[in-house]
């Protein structure tokens, strides 16, 4: 485990390219060179801003990471409206958000289909955070960890045990998105840590050291401390409060 956290602002379907850039901006300003030090921190904006971000990063030489929400397997061809992993890498992309709840939910996103775009981001030396969790009533039925080992266990198939290692997994629990109810720590941490064990059994314990293991759900400047001191949790894939540069900036410094 790596002694920086890592923090995600998954931007999901907001922002335009122009907001995106007063978004950085402010950003930026609000956060200094030991809050980099002690974190990454990366944004996973709309495809249609992540040139216009990749561009000012560089320029401006900003310490920020670059993310993708959403990618296809394939290299190029007849695909329409998709994006491939190797255009992304071309972007500076360095993470791509695979698996999320929403797709899950509402594309038809399958642990099949995840694998395959796991396989497809690895291959261009990228990091796919591949997001596992339960429903409510998956939970309630007491299903939490058959649900998540078992989407995980999908997500690595097919993979060395040096690339499940490079692999970042992202808990986040359903129930816990958009809702402004968290998990509590303690919970999230044993979920993280059952995760952790799933990997050193694929991949032997070497890899489950070293597998970044982020929790997302609800994620604010209020609860982010509690989860982030953690053992098993490594950093935070945060949405809704990751729109408003003074309130992510205040999650990412969540140790003052
Ligand atoms: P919220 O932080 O808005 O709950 O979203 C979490 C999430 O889905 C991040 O990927």
């Amino acid at each position: 485990m790596d002694a920086k956290s890592l923090i995600i602002g998954n931007w999901k379907m907001n922002l335009s390219h122009l907001e995106a850039i007063v978004v950085i901006q402010k950003l930026w300003y609000r956060l200094d060179t030991s809050d980099f030090d002690r974190a990454e921190v990366v944004l996973a904006p709309p495809f249609t801003a992540l040139r216009t971000l990749q561009t000012l990063i560089m320029a401006d030489r900003m310490p920020f990471g670059l993310g993708a929400q959403h990618v296809h397997w394939e290299r190029e061809g007849a695909f329409t409206g998709e994006v491939s992993a190797r255009m992304l890498a071309k972007l500076d992309v360095g993470y791509v958000i695979v698996g999320h709840s929403e797709r899950r939910a509402m594309f038809g996103e399958t642990d099949e289909l995840v694998n395959k775009r796991v396989r497809a981001v690895l291959a261009e030396g990228m990091t796919p955070v591949v997001c596992v969790g339960e429903t409510l009533s998956e939970r309630e039925a007491g299903g939490t960890e058959r649900v998540v080992t078992t989407q995980l266990r999908g997500a690595l198939r097919r993979l060395t045990a040096e690339q499940r290692g490079q692999v970042t997994v992202a808990y986040e629990p359903v129930w816990a998105i958009g809702t402004g109810r968290h998990a509590d720590a303690g919970t999230a941490n044993e979920v993280c840590s059952l995760l952790r064990d799933t990997v050193s059994a694929m991949a032997g314990p070497r890899a489950g050291e070293q597998v970044r293991i982020l929790y997302g759900g609800s994620v604010n400047p209020g609860n982010v401390a509690s989860l982030m001191v953690k053992r098993h949790i490594d950093g935070a894939l945060v949405g809704g409060a990751s729109l408003d540069p003074d309130t992510f900036a205040a999650v990412v410094r969540y140790w003052l």
